[in-house]
């Protein structure tokens, strides 16, 4: 095993990678889709993200909802195949909300504009929700459930992460209950424990399953 696939040693490392002596870049910068329903995705993208256009014409639409220039690039190429379901790729890019407000509020708002998730799960280090765009590419909303690595790393130390890599799935409407009741962080968002016979009931039904 390569020191870098050794769970525990992010906390241990220098923040930047000039600390470490590597030449990397500073920060993950953008995605660009291309796509055959342009107007779906943009339209998709802007709700999802709650993004701005930075720049949009017939051939490609800028999107951001920060400080860069653009996070989001769709390119309209009419006439593309649609990806198998079982094709090589992306598996999924993830999106990561300040709080747990933000994302409860995110879920509430595309609910109400019938964007459901297709997989709500507790990773252990993260509270995930995960949707698909008008070309299935999967998109990931989530919270850091610990505020540091060395959080995480205990976590790891002293969880069945072991046995069960997946997470825990959970009921979005449940969870908010709860937590608008005052139920605790640290319970509300605590990976529950399950027997590793459960662990490959917890992955979502693959999309042609779904209603
Ligand atoms: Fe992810």
């Amino acid at each position: 095993m390569s020191e870098s696939t050794v769970a525990g040693t992010a906390a241990a490392l220098p923040k930047t990678a000039r600390a470490r002596g590597k030449i990397a870049p500073i920060k993950f910068a953008h995605i660009v889709f291309k796509t055959s329903r342009y107007d779906e995705m943009v339209k998709w993208y802007r709700t999802v993200l709650e993004a701005e256009v930075m720049s949009a014409s017939p051939m490609a639409t800028f999107l951001t909802y920060d400080d860069e220039h653009h996070r989001i690039a769709i390119a309209n190429m009419p006439g593309l195949a649609d990806a198998p379901h079982q094709s090589a790729g992306m598996e999924h890019c993830a999106f990561t909300y300040e709080t747990l407000d933000d994302l409860f509020a995110t879920f509430e708002r595309l609910s109400a504009l019938d964007i459901h998730p297709y997989w709500c799960i507790n990773h252990g280090p993260t509270l995930s929700m995960y949707y698909r765009d008008p070309d299935s590419n999967q998109v990931e909303l989530q919270i850091d459930i610990f505020d540091s690595n060395e959080a995480v790393n205990a976590w790891f130390a002293e969880s069945d992460f072991d046995s069960n890599p997946i997470g825990v799935k959970f009921d979005p409407a449940d969870l908010i209950q709860r937590y608008r009741a005052g139920e605790d962080r640290t319970t509300l968002l605590a990976r529950p424990r399950i027997d590793p016979g459960q662990v490959m009931a917890q992955f979502p039904a693959p999309p042609e399953a779904e209603g």
